[in-house]
């Protein structure tokens, strides 16, 4: 098969990572597993340097053929007095909007190899593998009405909305049903239908989906709450997490904390998918910025970046096989003691970049 990219490093750290994906691309390719026919552009700052603006318009038309986007990081101290409209962050921004990118999907995993330099219990952490699916593009973020009011006696009132309609909470139950029958067949629906009625339908409607479309995955609804707490007590009882946009971005940063480092967390957002032929737009991202403090040392940690691109070869190219190598070849790294700084133990010894993309491609021809 053949797949259509579209890498955009952008700035700092992102390209560093990304030419470990280069290196990874040329090697599924040696090995007659796909072939990448892909485009480099500027995103963020270095496209601001070039062009004037965080991403041109021609960009856009190239993300939205690609069968997906591998997106660096954005962002630096350099570029913090630009004007609002083009700073990074809004290359990412259009992307997401432009894109239609309604789904989050952040892992949490936690090879075991790095169970021991969690904070938490191991047994606790050891081996956990939970994917948190966060809607991205409704709830209480964009709710209108959205006011800070004077109310003239030394008050003010502050109101956001949190609406979600019908179709918003389908389109994200079905990605969450569907990344379930492809890991462990369970999903946890999270709301606070007990205080909200937009958690009532949310109920409603993924119990809907459940039935009618998945009845074969199984569904559980947790109190957002009280996943928040299972989530810290006993996080290996979940599967994919589904939760709106407040209680995801909540959900899957304490997630995050119990994997380790930043600079080992991937993550996707993906749109509609094509009646047509079934797929969706996607971009791939490490959930890390461009960390100026590290910025071309090579220094950075690629794992989080080459996960990121693990989850294009699963998700979007549907390269199961492929996608379980790569994994396999960097908890085999992890598991030999290689580590970057960030994920050393203290007085450990540690390589950079380069160093732990060689360790990845070597552990692939090993397998
Ligand atoms: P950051 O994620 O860039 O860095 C936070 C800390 O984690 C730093 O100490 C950094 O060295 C370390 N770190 C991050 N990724 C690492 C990796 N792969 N390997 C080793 N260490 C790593 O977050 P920060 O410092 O808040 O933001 C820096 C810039 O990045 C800002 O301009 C910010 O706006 C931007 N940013 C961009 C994001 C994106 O492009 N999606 C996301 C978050 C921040
Ligand atoms: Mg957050």
């Amino acid at each position: 098969p053949s797949f259509k990219l579209l890498l955009l490093p952008g700035d700092g750290i992102g390209p560093e990572v990304m030419a470990e994906v280069k290196r990874l691309l040329a090697w599924f390719e040696t090995r007659g597993i796909a072939t990448f026919d892909y485009d480099e552009r500027l995103v963020g700052g270095s496209s601001y340097e070039a062009d004037g603006v965080a991403i041109t318009d021609s960009t856009m038309d190239l993300a939205h053929a690609a069968d997906a986007v591998l997106f660096g990081a954005v962002g630096g101290p350099k570029w913090d007095g630009v004007p609002y409209e083009v700073r990074p962050e809004a290359g990412l921004l259009r992307l997401r909007k432009d894109l239609g990118l309604f789904a989050n999907l952040r892992p949490a995993i936690c090879y075991p190899a790095l169970a021991e330099s969690s904070s938490l219990k191991r047994d606790l952490v050891e081996g956990l593998d939970i994917m948190i699916v966060r809607e991205l593009t409704g709830g209480v973020y964009f709710g209108e009405p959205k006011t800070i009011t004077d109310l003239g006696n030394g008050q003010k009132r502050a109101i956001d909305t949190q609406v979600y309609d019908t179709y918003e909470i389908e389109r994200i139950a079905r990605v969450a049903f569907d990344l379930a029958r492809k890991r462990r067949n369970k999903v946890t629906s999270t709301e606070k239908r007990n205080v909200m009625k937009s958690g009532l339908l949310w109920n409603e409607v993924v119990t809907a989906v459940h039935t009618r479309e998945y009845p074969d995955v199984e569904l559980e609804h947790q109190l957002a709450d009280a996943c928040g707490m299972q989530l810290v007590r006993r996080p290996k009882q979940f599967d994919v997490i589904v939760c709106d946009n407040l209680f995801g971005d909540m959900l899957s940063d304490i997630a995050a904390m119990l994997t380790g480092s930043l600079g080992m967390l991937p993550s996707a957002s993906l749109g509609e998918a094509n009646p047509a032929t079934g797929k969706r737009k996607a971009l791939y991202e490490p959930v890390h910025g461009s960390a100026p403090d590290i910025a071309g040392k090579g220094l950075a940690n690629p794992l989080a970046m080459i996960g990121s691109f693990g989850m294009a070869l699963r998700y979007s190219f549907n390269l199961t096989d492929a996608a379980d190598l790569l994994d396999q070849a960097t908890a085999n790294v992890l598991a030999s003691g290689l580590r970057t700084a960030d994920i050393a133990a203290p007085g450990q010894a540690t390589v950079g970049t380069k160093a732990m993309g060689d360790a990845v491609l070597s552990a692939l021809d090993a397998l």
